[in-house]
C-alpha cells in the first residue's frame, strides 16, 4: 500500500457522512500498485482489503433466502432447476426453504448445494409454541440458519439482543449462522446508519468466540423486496466500513476471512457488478432465488465478474 503521506483525500458527496466521522478514510494512491478495484481511483483505507490487494481467499457465498414461499409443487421444479444448473465449485451456496419443506428439499437438492433454516429459537427446545430450536435442526442435519433477518426485527420484534443470544445459541449447537443486519431508509437519510450497524453488529460480535462458522449479510432494509438495488458503491462503501469495525473491535484477521455478503434486490442482471467489489464476498437472495435460472446465474457471478475484469 503506498504511504499515508502520498495519499491525497478524495472528496465525494456519498462519502461526506463517513468522512467527517473520522470512519472512513478515502484516499487516492497516488503512487504504488493499483488493485484492479482500484482502477476507478478510489479505495477505502483500512476498511477494505486494502486497495492494492486482490479480493481475500474466502469463498465466494450464495444463500437464497426462499421467505414464506412456495408450495410443494413449485418446489420440485425449482429444485430440478437448480439440480440442472452449472454451480462453479468454489462458490458456497444455502438454500433456505420455509421449516416445513426443509425435509423436502435437502433431501431432493444436490450438492454442492446446502440448506438453511430461515430461523430458530434462541435457546433449547421446550414450551415454545410454534418454535423450531437448533437443537432440531441439527438432528435433521440442517447445517445453517439465518439469523436476525430484518423481516423479523420489524414484525416479529426481534431486537439486536435477542438476535445475538440466538446466534450464541445457534453456534453452540454446531450450525453455522448468517446474521443479517442493516439501516432503514429512515435511518440512512438521518445520518444514523453507521450507529445502527454498529449497533447490530455489536450485538453478534459480543456473543462470538469463533468466528469461523458466521457469515455476516449487509441488506439495507430500503433495498429488500424493492427492486431498489444498492449501488455497488453503496454496497461497498458499507462493506468496507463493516470490516474496519471488524478489523477494531474483533481482529485483522477475522476481518479478512470474514464473509460479508449483501442481500436487498440482488438479481441476475445487477450481480455481476456488485460481485467485483472489493469487500462484497456474496448475496442473500429473496425473490431472485425463487427463479432457479436466475439463481444459477448470480452463483456464477464472481466468475464473471473476474473474466470481465
Ligand atoms: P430480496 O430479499 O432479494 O427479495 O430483496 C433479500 C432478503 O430479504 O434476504
Amino acid at each position: 500500500m503506498a504511504p499515508a503521506a502520498a495519499l491525497t483525500p478524495l472528496p465525494g458527496a456519498r462519502l461526506d457522512n463517513a468522512l467527517r466521522r473520522g470512519r472512513l478514510s478515502i484516499f487516492r494512491p497516488v503512487t504504488g500498485p493499483h488493485s484492479p478495484r482500484a482502477g476507478r481511483g478510489i479505495g477505502v483505507r483500512l476498511g477494505c482489503r486494502s486497495a492494492t490487494t486482490m479480493k481475500s481467499t474466502a469463498r465466494f457465498l450464495v444463500g437464497g433466502n426462499w421467505k414464506c414461499n412456495g408450495d410443494r409443487e413449485s418446489i420440485v421444479r425449482l429444485v430440478a432447476d437448480l439440480n440442472s444448473g452449472d454451480v462453479p465449485s468454489d462458490v458456497e451456496v444455502v438454500c433456505a426453504p420455509p421449516f416445513v419443506y426443509l425435509d423436502q428439499v435437502s433431501k431432493a437438492l444436490m450438492p454442492p448445494y446446502q440448506v438453511a433454516a430461515q430461523n430458530c429459537w434462541v435457546g433449547k427446545g421446550g414450551a415454545f409454541t410454534g418454535e423450531v430450536s437448533a437443537e432440531m435442526l441439527s438432528d435433521c442435519g440442517v447445517g445453517w440458519v439465518i439469523l436476525g433477518h430484518s423481516e423479523r426485527r420489524a414484525l416479529c420484534g426481534e431486537d439486536s439482543q435477542f438476535v445475538g443470544k440466538k446466534v450464541a445459541y445457534a453456534l453452540e449447537q454446531g450450525l453455522r449462522v448468517i446474521a443479517c443486519i442493516g439501516e432503514t431508509l429512515e435511518q440512512r437519510e438521518s445520518g444514523e446508519m453507521f450507529n445502527v450497524l454498529e449497533e447490530q453488529m455489536g450485538a453478534i460480535a459480543e456473543n462470538v468466540s469463533d468466528w469461523g462458522p458466521v457469515v455476516i449479510a449487509y441488506e439495507p432494509v430500503w433495498a429488500i423486496g424493492t427492486g431498489v438495488v444498492a449501488t455497488p458503491d453503496q454496497a461497498q462503501e458499507v462493506h468496507a466500513y463493516l470490516r474496519k469495525w471488524v478489523t477494531e473491535k474483533v481482529g485483522a484477521g477475522v476481518a479478512d476471512s470474514l464473509r460479508i455478503l449483501y442481500g436487498g434486490s440482488v438479481n441476475d442482471a445487477n450481480c455481476v457488478e456488485l460481485a467485483g467489489q472489493e469487500d462484497i464476498d456474496g448475496f442473500l437472495v429473496g425473490g431472485a432465488s425463487l427463479k432457479g435460472a436466475a439463481f444459477v446465474k448470480i452463483c456464477n457471478a464472481q466468475s464473471a465478474a473476474t473474466v470481465g475484469a
